[in-house]
């Protein structure tokens, strides 16, 4: 059984599908059971728990071989703080999985995570990386680039397909990496397959890179329709984040890495994982072009 904590979100649920369908028995842990009820038609055991939970941790890891750490909590505030979530409940959940007797666990980070990194988010995920590093436990720790789920589809593509507009954090001119969530999804069950891969850090990537302008301007394209595009500027970021920092730790974290994205190389070149881990990646305009037709197709007719 591999356990899937974060399984209701966009690299769990592509993991929980890929796992089903390749055979392998899943259990998704969520806060509210309701949000998997899909997956549980297709097969999957779901079990409630979270992460600021110690005794949810337990239950969910129990007859359990393998982990997948597919949750976070970026934009979470109060009890729900990043802090709480992503560092804390994660060092729980190792525990929790060395305990109940876990033979591989892979833990999904970010690429880029460092002490140093300006938002405390990349920092937490290589604190977590550290953690996982001397628990004894085997490993694997996954470091994507950014989903083409979220950073191109949901803050890009849909408001441009649902509104016609988009608002973009900084100029949106600097190249970075997209990768698919289910592309994610087949190196986390590479890994959970293949004893080889334990002990191992592995950066994923998609197998382009883009500038958010050049995404704006695809969506355009494949829905044919021309998109109105506001900015906000970065000295306007750097004023506002520690401004709201204190009411909305989460925003004001979305601000740093904005502009961190905005202003340094986030290119990625996935040559040397793909010579190691031969996996065919989707290439952004064909993914894109699959969620256009499907937005597109299921929207109501217009009357004549
Ligand atoms: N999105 C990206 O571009 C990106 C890039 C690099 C790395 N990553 C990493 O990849 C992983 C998956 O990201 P994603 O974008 O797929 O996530 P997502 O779609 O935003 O979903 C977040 C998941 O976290 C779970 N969660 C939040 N708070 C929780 C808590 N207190 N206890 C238990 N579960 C909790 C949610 O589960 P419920 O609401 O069902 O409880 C949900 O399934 C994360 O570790 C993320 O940091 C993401």
């Amino acid at each position: 059984m591999i356990l899937i904590v974060g399984g209701t979100g966009a690299l769990g649920s592509a993991a929980a599908r890929l796992f089903l369908q390749r055979g392998r028995k899943v259990r998704i842990m969520t806060r509210d059971p309701q949000k998997a009820e899909a997956l549980k038609k297709l097969g999957a055991d779901i079990i409630q728990g979270d992460l600021r939970d110690k005794a949810s941790l337990a239950r969910a890891c129990d007859h359990v071989e393998g982990v997948l750490a597919a949750a976070h909590s970026i934009m979470g505030r109060g009890a729900a703080a990043s802090s709480k979530v992503d560092s804390l409940g994660h060092k729980w959940l190792i525990n929790a999985a060395k305990e109940a007797g876990v033979r591989h666990f892979v833990y999904t980070s970010a690429f880029g995570a460092a002490p140093t990194h300006p938002a405390q988010f990349y920092r937490i995920k290589h604190e977590v990386e550290q953690y996982l590093q001397h628990s004894h436990l085997a490993y694997t720790i996954l470091r994507p680039t950014a989903f083409m789920d979220s950073h191109a589809h949901m803050l890009i593509g849909q408001p441009i397909l649902e509104k016609g507009k988009v608002s973009l954090f900084g100029a949106g001119e600097a190249p970075r990496n997209f990768v698919a969530a289910h592309d994610v999804a087949q190196f986390a069950l590479l890994a959970l397959n293949m004893p080889q891969m334990a002990g191992k850090v592995i950066e994923v990537g998609g197998p382009e890179n883009w500038t958010n302008m050049e995404v704006v301007r695809l969506y355009e394209r494949l829905a044919g329709r021309q998109a109105k595009v506001s900015h906000v500027p970065l000295g306007a970021l750097r004023v506002m984040a520690p401004l709201v920092r204190p009411f909305h730790p989460g925003l004001s974290q979305v601000m740093r890495t904005s502009i961190w994205f905005d202003t340094t190389d986030q290119t990625f070149d996935p040559g040397q994982t793909l010579q190691k881990y031969p996996i065919p990646l989707i290439k952004l305009e064909d993914w894109v072009e699959k969620q256009v037709s499907s937005e597109l197709d299921s929207e109501p007719a217009v009357a004549s």
